[in-house]
């Protein structure tokens, strides 16, 4: 099976897990493409979706699946999304296709993170994957310096501006054996807007898409 198949087959697996008339929350990267395109074959089941990106707005909408502004829900009991790497224990390294500010705001609300991922995510420390890190465009020297201090090799996405008009920069070089912390101190340092490290709030469930079929992990 190629990659894409297996992105395709855990996307289709995904839709147990959305409930009927419901908003849901959704995510962003080709993994949730698939799964946008099989949400549109039970739209009318669902009342809607928050969405956690411009890319993925428009190809709700282009389905036909309505978005809503999350200032309008007050709960979504599911939100659906992909990762760039997922560990043991459910945290997750987000944000190689740069929403991952919106994601974590999505993904605070959802009573469910429904992890969907084919099985070359599954790592057994997070760090190969650059770690993505949203910075406002004048503290991107001093987080640079901080993150160096962290060990890491922060180096500017090239050309990129995200959603909320700022930078990223993708840490090389670190092997995160404690997710929780690290994220912790990233998050501490005044001009970062998002560490793209998920693992305060992981994964409640990742389906992981496998040529044995898909595999199911229940995190606590
Ligand atoms: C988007 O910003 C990311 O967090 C994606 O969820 C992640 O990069 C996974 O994307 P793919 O499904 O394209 O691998």
């Amino acid at each position: 099976m190629t990659q894409d198949e297996l992105k395709q087959q855990v996307a289709a697996a995904a839709l147990n897990h959305v409930p009927q008339g419901e908003i849901i929350g959704v995510g962003t990267g080709s993994t949730v493409n698939f799964f946008i395109d099989a949400l549109a074959t039970i739209k009318h089941h669902i009342q809607g979706a928050v969405s956690s990106s411009e890319r993925s707005t428009e190809r709700l909408r282009a389905h036909g699946i309505a978005v809503v502004d999350l200032n309008e829900v007050s709960r979504l009991s599911v939100y659906v999304d992909g990762a760039d790497e997922i560990d043991p224990s459910g945290a997750m390294i987000k944000g190689g296709g740069g929403a991952l500010t919106r994601e974590k705001i999505i993904a605070e609300v959802a009573e469910r993170f429904v992890c969907i991922v084919d099985q070359s995510k599954l790592v057994p420390t997070l760090g190969k994957f650059p770690l993505p890190v949203e910075v406002v465009p004048m503290a991107r020297e001093l987080v640079a310096r901080r993150l160096r201090a962290l060990g890491g090799d922060p180096r500017e996405r090239q050309s990129y501006v995200t959603d909320n008009g700022n930078l990223i920069l993708d840490v090389h070089g670190l092997q995160i054996s404690q997710p929780r912390e690290f994220e912790t101190r990233v998050n501490q340092i005044p001009g970062v807007v998002t560490v793209g490290l998920f693992a305060l709030r992981g994964a409640n469930v990742a389906l992981i898409g496998s040529p044995e079929g898909i595999q199911r992990h229940d995190y606590l």
